[in-house]
């Protein structure tokens, strides 16, 4: 007999929240965590963190840019690390311990240990085995390695020990110009470091619509961030104070040095299935180290799903989220479902970037018909009002049926603009619909409007 209907490894977002459904859906859910608090990396070392970092910082950076211009003078703050930190520790406190009340609330038992699945129907932690009809692994990912760098978290940091630095360097290099170098590089950039971000391709943000590429990097140019394109990262050095940062130029070969006081090693991350025994179980994975799953997030074993990081896809919160909410689904019996195509995208820098479905990239390769409607934050009163008018919303649309096909934004507040277009696309929406719905003035979201009329007659304020 199961002690259990489904328990859970993994209480990071994927995990907690498939908790919560399978809870509210009546099915008897346990689940396990290894670290000492829930919410995984998002909660305990990724989003919640660094977007308190990016506020604090991004304060600062208002109060010695933009308040003298709106006639509020004096000294600018200046910054105590150690209470910014504790904000930040603060913040993430607050959460987890959100996540442990709705964990009570739901009546979902609590298993603190890190769990080893012996055999389908069985999870492990310390010396007690429970008995359960399903299990869903939601062990999340970890930081890449790169080869020929090693890690020490104090001088040569992942994004972990980039969220705790014992102090502010004064020159940091950043590896990578992925999200978490460009997040976290433009916090210390705000904070003061002198910040050089060296990137293997010969753009920024790998998949990410080319001409919001370029804008983004020109904005991070602006900022003080310095890029070094097209360099691969041969190896670190590193002492108790310094680090050098080896790398080759792919142009011409050519070898370069560039020394700092802390260095970000921020190119990718890979799922974490380390000590669950998968390999006992037979459970087949992909060459990169995802597990694989069906179109009802079940893995080859029957009852043993896997959602989040430690599965294909973007590694986000909200897709594990999806993810999690979609398996508990299934595993009630119903028919859970994740449309792929609109998983929004946002990076939290100043301004924020936005991004939903194809890119003009991706619609050229597909040979796709395709219109662009186009509309700069210059023309929206209000983003001038608070110096944000820099950027741009691009809508995508099919050139015949008028149908949304993918929006990006880069401006004020594009993180919450995009899920107007997120919703506009599941209703199969076309850029009119989007263009004949009243937005209120002043409002960014106007210019979401704007751009839908651009793939029409035209905008207004252009
Ligand atoms: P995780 O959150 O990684 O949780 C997995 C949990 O499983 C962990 O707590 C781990 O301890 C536990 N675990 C693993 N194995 C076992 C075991 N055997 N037994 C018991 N417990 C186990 N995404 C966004 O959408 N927005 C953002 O702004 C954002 N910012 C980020 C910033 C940073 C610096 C980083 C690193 C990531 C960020 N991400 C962001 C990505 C986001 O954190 C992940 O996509 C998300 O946490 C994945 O959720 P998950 O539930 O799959 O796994
Ligand atoms: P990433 O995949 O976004 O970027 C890694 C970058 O490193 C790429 O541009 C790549 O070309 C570069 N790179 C790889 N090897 C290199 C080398 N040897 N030398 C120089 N550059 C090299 O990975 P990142 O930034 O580490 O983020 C990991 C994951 O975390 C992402 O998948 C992202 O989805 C998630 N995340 C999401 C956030 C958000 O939603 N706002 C914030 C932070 C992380």
């Amino acid at each position: 007999m199961a002690n259990y209907d489904v328990i859970i490894i993994g209480a990071g977002p994927g995990g907690y929240v498939s908790a919560i459904r399978c809870a509210q859906l009546g099915l008897k859910t346990a689940i396990v965590e290894g670290r000492d608090t829930l919410g995984g990396t998002c909660l305990n070392v990724g989003c919640i963190p660094s977007k308190a970092l990016l506020h604090a910082s991004h304060m600062l950076h208002e109060a010695e840019h933009n308040f003298g211009a709106m006639g509020l003078k004096g000294k600018s703050p200046s910054v105590d690390w150690k209470q910014m930190l504790a904000y930040k520790d603060d913040t993430i406190g607050q959460n987890t311990k959100g996540v442990e009340f709705l964990m009570k609330k739901n009546k979902i038992d609590v298993i603190k240990g890190w769990a080893i699945i012996p055999a389908a129907g069985k999870v492990q932690v310390g010396d007690e085995v429970h008995e359960t009809k399903n299990i869903i692994i939601a062990s999340g990912s970890e930081p890449a390695s790169l080869p020929g760098v090693e890690v020490d978290e104090k001088i040569v940091v992942t994004s972990t020990g980039a969220l705790k630095l014992g102090k502010i360097p004064k020159k940091m290099v950043v590896i990578g110009a992925g999200v978490i170098g460009l997040e976290l590089g433009s916090v210390y950039a705000r904070l003061g470091s002198e910040v050089t971000v060296v990137e293997f391709l010969d753009a920024i943000t790998p998949g990410m619509d080319a001409e919001v590429q370029r804008s983004f990097q020109k904005l991070l140019t602006k900022q003080g961030l310095k890029f070094i394109m097209g360099a691969a990262v041969q190896k670190t050095e590193a002492n108790k104070t310094k680090a050098k940062v080896h790398y080759k130029l792919r142009k011409d070969d050519s070898e370069h040095v560039i020394e700092a006081d802390t260095v970000l090693v921020a190119t990718g991350r890979k799922p974490f299935t380390n000590g669950l025994g998968l390999d006992t179980l037979g459970i087949e994975m992909s060459p990169r180290g995802q597990i694989k799953v069906g179109a009802d997030w079940q893995t080859n074993v029957p009852g043993i799903y896997a959602i989040g990081d430690v599965i294909d896809g973007p590694m986000l919160a909200h897709k594990a989220e999806d993810e999690g909410l979609a398996a508990a689904e299934q595993i009630a019996g119903k028919h859970g479902h994740v449309n792929y195509g609109v998983i929004p995208g946002v990076i939290y820098t100043h301004p924020e970037v936005a991004n939903v479905g194809e890119t003009e990239e991706t619609l050229k390769e597909q040979g796709r018909n395709y219109k662009v409607g186009k509309f700069s934050f210059m023309g929206n009163g209000r983003a001038k009002a608070v110096f944000a008018g820099e950027g741009f919303v691009k809508i995508l649309a099919d050139k015949d049926t008028d149908r949304i096909l993918g929006a990006h934004i880069i401006g004020p507040a594009a993180g919450d603009l995009i899920h107007e277009v997120c919703v506009a696309m599941e209703f199969g929406a076309s850029a009119e619909d989007l263009a004949m719905t009243c937005h209120a003035h002043p409002t960014y979201s106007e210019a979401v409007r704007e751009a839908a009329l651009a793939c029409g007659d035209g905008a207004i304020h252009a």
